[in-house]
């Protein structure tokens, strides 16, 4: 299967979590499912099967950072994944690239893979805005053990998906500067994941929204097992 990540965001409670690990109990789903809730209820999923992630990680591994939360601490309690670089936190909480390479390089030291988000905005020609975002990352450690998730930031929560041609020739572009895994992200949903998983340079998905109904989640993970 190829790879399926859930990106809660500030969503999601206890019971979410129960009712998804109840669904997924029997599913044999591994190292291809990663699921990122907010950081109270990564506890909730410490000895499942899936991989574990947080979607946002500390500058340091300790230390005097009111707020923040160590990498380390999030290896302890069963990350093996970190977001970095999400658009909502480069818009709403400023994150540039020069915090965002030091989040990558402390999350290699505590161990975590980092899951590094890139993508255009409205009017940025998508060459030019990931070349940026992604020059920064050249010269760190393991980029290519890393995996990049291509978020058209248009995309985020509105219905409106690239055609599969055009994802098709960005995810190249972006395997063009770095052999890392590529997913895509943005409006996943189940009635367009297949389409989105059969092309070819795509590794998998980053999905928002649809990972908070378990029902829907649940066919979305079905149908990635099935179709390629
Ligand atoms: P949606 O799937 O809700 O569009 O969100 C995408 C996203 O931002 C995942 O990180």
């Amino acid at each position: 299967m190829k790879t399926i990540v859930a990106n809660w965001k500030m969503n999601g409670d206890e019971q979410l979590c129960d009712n998804l690990i109840f669904k997924l109990k029997d599913f044999d789903v591994g190292q291809s499912l990663i699921i990122c809730p907010p950081f109270p209820l990564l506890f909730k999923f410490k000895n499942c099967r899936f991989c574990l992630g947080a979607q946002n990680c500390g500058i340091a591994l300790h230390g005097a950072f009111t707020g923040e939360v160590s990498p380390q601490l999030l290896r302890s309690l069963g990350c093996s994944y970190v977001i970095i670089g999400h658009s909502e936190r480069r818009r709403l909480c400023d994150e540039n690239d020069d915090i965002l390479v030091k989040k990558y390089e402390i999350a290699i030291e505590a161990n975590l893979i980092p899951i590094i988000c890139v993508g255009e905005n409205f009017q940025e020609d998508y060459r030019l805005a990931l070349e940026k975002q992604l020059n920064s990352f050249l010269k760190v450690r393991n980029l290519e053990k890393s995996i990049i998730a291509y978020e058209p930031v248009r995309s985020i929560g509105t219905g409106i998906i690239p055609d599969s041609d055009k994802i098709a020739k960005i995810v190249s572009f972006i395997k063009g500067i770095t052999s890392a895994k590529i997913l895509y992200g943005g409006s996943v949903d189940s009635s367009n994941v297949a389409d989105i998983l059969r092309i070819d340079p795509v590794d998998g998905v980053l999905i928002g929204g649809a990972s908070l109904r378990t029902e829907e989640f649940y066919s979305i993970i079905q149908i990635a097992k099935n179709c390629c």
